[in-house]
């Protein structure tokens, strides 16, 4: 059944690259079907080593990341795609992605899904977070940006994921930025440049966009800039159900809980659930209901509302 629905998409792609062959998607999915679906051809019989196998096929198996599905598909469209099949977009002159920004408020899965797609791209994961206590990037010097690159270099295939950017290359006209950060958001510069060549794809994540410096938001640097906002009621609802499987709880209305739980980010879902457990077992219950979830959600509102997250665009 799975495998059959797979080859109808497939002969579908099929006959939409030979009508229109210039249709890069669909050639670049026709090809990542076929590789999913490992078709052998033996004289004139094609047949599929899939076919058998209890192996499920997708064409990018997102995991644990629920909803999201705007995002990811902009992320297959413009970043997987074009790197699992670089010839030929390379061949047709269609530019590959160098790089990625991803921005918003906290805790609404940027670093989550950025791991998702070194994963999916079957890139070597490198995580560098300037604020972090063990990192050797504290008040990088052009040195150690140049050494940062080159560890990716040397691990190639690599995504480079820089987490807190605007700590990295901070906007250059803040008032509180030493000048010496001049130096080093050139030397970033000169690396982004050069790190398509060298076989890394450069994630950066930051807050806010606006305290990133000008010059690395150019078009050509970071290509495609993702907001991520709180989850959807799809990623609210995996997320409940993920949290509420450790306990024993009689939940079946989860669209009800996903509806009224608009605008709460992962960890107030997280907090909700925790909070809960805390009541019911005070009150010696030994499960969770509805009406024990609804009071907790509804005495805790979420931060965000649409105002508050339209700063976040600036
Ligand atoms: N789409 C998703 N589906 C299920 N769980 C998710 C999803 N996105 C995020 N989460 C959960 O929420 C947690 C917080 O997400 P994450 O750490 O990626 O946030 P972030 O946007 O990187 O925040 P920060 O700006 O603070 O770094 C994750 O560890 C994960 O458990
Ligand atoms: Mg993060």
């Amino acid at each position: 059944m799975e495998w059959g629905r797979y080859a109808e998409a497939l002969a579908w792609l099929c006959l939409q690259t030979e009508l229109n062959p210039t249709n890069l998607e669909a050639q670049a999915l026709k090809n990542q079907l076929k590789k999913e679906l490992s078709f052998t051809k033996e004289g004139n019989i094609v047949s599929s080593g899939n076919q058998t196998s209890k192996s499920k096929v997708s064409f990018f198996n997102w995991g644990q990341v629920a909803g999201m599905r705007t995002i990811k598909a902009k992320i297959e469209r413009d970043i997987l795609l074009p790197l699992k099949n670089r010839e030929m977009y390379e061949k047709n002159n269609v530019s590959i992605p160098k790089g990625l920004l991803v921005y918003g408020p906290p805790g609404c899965g940027k670093t989550f899904i950025v791991k998702r797609i070194a994963t999916l791209l079957n890139f070597n994961f490198i995580e560098v977070s300037p604020s972090s206590v063990a990192s050797t990037y504290v008040h990088g010097t052009q040195e150690k940006i140049k050494a940062l690159f080159e560890e990716a270099k040397e691990k190639r295939p690599s995504l480079l994921f820089i987490d807190e950017l605007e700590a990295f290359v901070p906007n250059r006209n803040r008032g509180d930025i030493n000048f010496h950060y001049q130096a080093e958001v050139n030397e970033f510069l000169i690396q982004l440049n050069n790190a398509h060549q060298n076989g890394i794809f450069v994630v950066g994540a930051t807050n806010y966009l606006n305290l990133i410096d000008d010059a690395v938001k150019r078009p050509g640097r970071f290509d495609l800039k993702l907001f991520f906002g709180p989850p959807d009621i799809e990623a609210r609802i995996e997320a409940f159900k993920t949290l509420l499987k450790k306990r024993a709880h009689h939940i079946t209305n989860w669209i009800y809980i996903g509806e009224e739980t608009e605008n709460f980010t992962f960890a107030e879902i997280n907090f909700v659930v925790e909070q809960t457990a805390r009541d019911v077992s005070q009150k010696s219950k030994d499960f969770i209901d509805l009406n024990d979830l609804m009071k907790v959600i509804v005495a805790n509102p979420p931060e965000f509302d649409d105002l508050k997250l339209q700063s976040y665009h600036l």
